[in-house]
């Protein structure tokens, strides 16, 4: 299916006129000299940033064997880089976060003199309780300013951050401050929703109980609500920081290029998820280079990336990549729908918001309620629209271009993964024609390729398809899996030897367009998070009743993807709606709300194969609602218990016979 050229939709001229990169000649110009000459082209891009040594030498890398380092033997450090200097050069009054509140009165402006000292001073606390250089401090917070702050107060001292999204559960933090053993956690009282409270402090209470590695935690009032504190154990933030003994400076820790910046956990399609390990030197050029290249940035660009800085993206498109180029970033702590559906855009209104990155989950929500909301706010500060986290559908893309963006904002799709630490398919906004539902052509300095699935390059000049690899590394591709450099090698590289394999399939039209058709393995992409099956699998057999289970996704939508579960439960067990929403709990226990299905089945047994896999390609189908043609069965080691599979699921049986 190629893509008519009438759903081409050029970079408007006047945003052409005043773009970075202003044609689609210069974009080609630029991607030609990234891939015939990356070394020269990568260190022309490091010097955006201050190194207090330079490096050595540009790229040492081999996906044969997983190694990979850039700019190595050169010394920086990454809060210098988004804070000090821009202090330095003048700038310690240009407002660098801008804090809207969930309660649409309660907001809160940063320059960047603020940050510089609010940074120092948390630095300073987090030295006192005795971390040093390479020890891991796990932040859990809610999207308000400390968690920026915190974020770039262990970058200053060297010490390595996971943050862990405040929607997780205990369990899922217990076992990421656990992977990571972290020293410190960073946590509040409580977060604040769409004027609901979330218990953090609660939640933080139990996962730490079973986290000996923790020394101290600390603790920020968010909203002042009495929690219990462990003597010895627990301290106040803002306590901490009015401290007298504490002081308004604190050196910024030169780094090795590789050294580590930070561990962020992600789901895969085997296990508990694993902690992607990014490095400072690589990281903060390759997230300082796209942010400045996708989103424009111009000087006055007030930006607003809607992602919480729990996930990649706001690690690189809230933190680290706008503020190491000098932008003001909007830090949002609420939700699109609260205290009504037109939040996002009296946000803009209020803010002057001039580019607006976005997911597409929230936008099909939106788009739900009607143009009205949109229409009723002016939103004529608004110059680019981006979209992240899942393949947007046309008709979103079009319903963002036509009512958000009045037809006159380019919309920038950008295709990336917590892995690759930065975006590497995406238009540039003044120079790529963009076409509904496609990211586009890659950035400067990335190489994609499609595979079949026995490795081989697909290769020829019409439209293609197969499975999204890499050729070469780029700076901020992860380094490792934290404690787990084998799980690193075989997770990327063993399938497709000597390429970087990202897990989504892909096309490439007779244009040389990409469009991401979504994951090929045992991932799913709920609201544009990733969620691994075997994950919800072993959280719903954490149910006493639960035998076995199997879960893959189906189309919702507004998540994208919804979550199917098929559970065999124990002999003897009742099936009913209460034990339904029993397994439910049992996923939101574990992994958190993020996580629970949509729908649960009870089947008498699953579709296996005679040597044990399950075969999902069958439950897919059942979790679309086909219930015949379900494709070849002969290769199950029982094939009638597809049809009792069926039965269980179209309601023919009532009570499943147990197993
Ligand atoms: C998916 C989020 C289509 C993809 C930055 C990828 C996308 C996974 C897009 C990474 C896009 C992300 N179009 N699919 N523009 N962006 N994805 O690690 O399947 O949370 O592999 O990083 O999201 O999710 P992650």
């Amino acid at each position: 299916m190629s893509t008519p050229s009438r759903d081409l939709v050029p970079p408007p001229a006047a945003f052409a006129a005043r773009a970075r990169v202003g044609s689609l000649e210069r974009y080609r110009q630029l991607y030609a000299e990234s891939v015939t000459n990356p070394e020269g082209f990568w260190a022309r891009q490091a010097e955006r940033l201050h190194w207090s040594q330079k490096w050595t030498r540009v790229v040492d890398a081999d996906f044969t064997t997983a190694r990979i380092r850039w700019f190595e033997g050169g010394k920086l450090n990454a809060c210098f880089n988004c804070v000090d200097r821009h202090v330095d050069a003048g700038h310690g009054n240009q407002i660098a976060i801008l804090w809207e509140g969930d309660d649409p009165g309660h907001d809160e402006r940063i320059t960047y003199r603020e940050l510089q000292r609010r940074v120092a001073r948390f630095a300073n606390v987090l030295k006192k309780h005795g971390v040093a250089k390479g020890d891991r401090v796990c932040i859990y917070l809610p999207m308000i300013p400390e968690l920026a702050i915190s974020v770039l107060a262990c970058a200053r001292i060297g010490a390595i951050h996971s943050v862990v999204f405040g929607g997780f559960s205990a369990h899922s933090l217990r076992d990421r401050i656990q992977d990571a053993g972290a020293k410190l956690l960073i946590t509040a009282d409580e977060g604040v929703r769409g004027g609901k409270a979330v218990p953090l402090k609660r939640i933080a209470d139990e996962a730490v109980a079973e986290c000996p590695s923790i020394t101290r935690v600390l603790v920020k009032q968010r909203t002042g609500k009495w929690v219990p504190t462990v003597d010895g154990r627990d301290a106040w933030i803002d306590e901490e920081l009015a401290h007298p003994a504490i002081g308004d400076d604190c050196p910024c820790e030169p780094m090795d290029a590789e050294d580590p910046l930070f561990i962020l956990y992600t789901s895969g399609s085997t296990g508990k998820p694993k902690g992607v390990l990014h490095t400072t030197g690589g990281y903060l050029v390759g997230a300082s280079f796209t942010h400045e290249l996708v989103f424009d940035h111009q000087p006055g660009d007030v930006y607003w990336c809607t992602a919480d800085v729990g996930w990649v993206t706001g690690h690189s498109y809230i933190v680290y990549g706008p503020l190491a180029n000098r932008a003001t970033t909007l830090m949002f702590e609420g939700v699109p729908t609260f205290p009504d559906v037109g939040r996002f855009w009296d946000v803009v209104d209020k803010h002057q918001v001039s580019v607006f990155y976005t997911a597409p989950t929230a936008l099909r929500a939106l788009m739900q309620h009607g143009d009205a909301p949109v229409l009723q706010r002016s939103r004529k500060s608004l110059r680019l629209l981006g979209s992240v986290g899942e393949p947007i559908n046309p008709e979103v893309w079009r319903w963002y271009h036509r009512v958000v963006g009045d037809s006159r904002c380019p919309i920038v799709d950008t295709w990336w993964q917590t892995e690759t630490g930065a975006i590497l398919i995406a238009p540039l906004p003044g120079a790529t024609p963009q076409k509904p539902g496609s990211a586009t052509l890659p950035l400067p300095g990335v190489r994609p390729l499609l595979v079949d699935d026995e490795g081989r390059e697909v290769k020829g000049d019409g439209e293609l398809s197969g499975n999204l690899c890499i050729a070469a590394a780029w700076p901020s591709i992860m380094r490792s899996v934290w404690g787990d450099p084998q799980r690193f090698f075989d997770t990327y590289f063993k399938r497709f030897p000597g390429r970087y394999f990202t897990g989504d399939g892909a096309r490439r039209d007779a244009d040389g367009y990409w469009w991401i058709t979504g994951r090929v393995d045992d991932v799913l992409n709920v609201s544009g998070h990733r969620i691994g099956t075997a994950e919800v699998e072993s959280a719903i057999v954490t149910h006493p009743a639960c035998a076995e289970a199997a879960v893959v996704g189906f189309p919702h939508e507004i998540k994208g993807e919804g979550i199917c579960a098929f559970v065999i439960v124990k002999a003897g067990i009742a099936t009913d709606a209460a034990l339904e929403q029993a397994v439910k709990d049992a996923v939101r226990r574990e992994i958190g709300a993020i996580a629970a299905p949509d729908r649960v089945h009870f089947v008498p047994g699953l579709p296996k194969t005679r040597s044990g896999k399950i075969m999902r390609r069958i439950l897919r189908q059942l979790a679309r609602g086909v219930t015949d043609d379900l494709g070849d069965t002969t290769t199950l080691a029982d094939p009638a218990i597809v049809t009792q599979v069926v039965a269980a699921v179209t309601g023919r049986t009532a009570h499943p016979p147990t197993a």
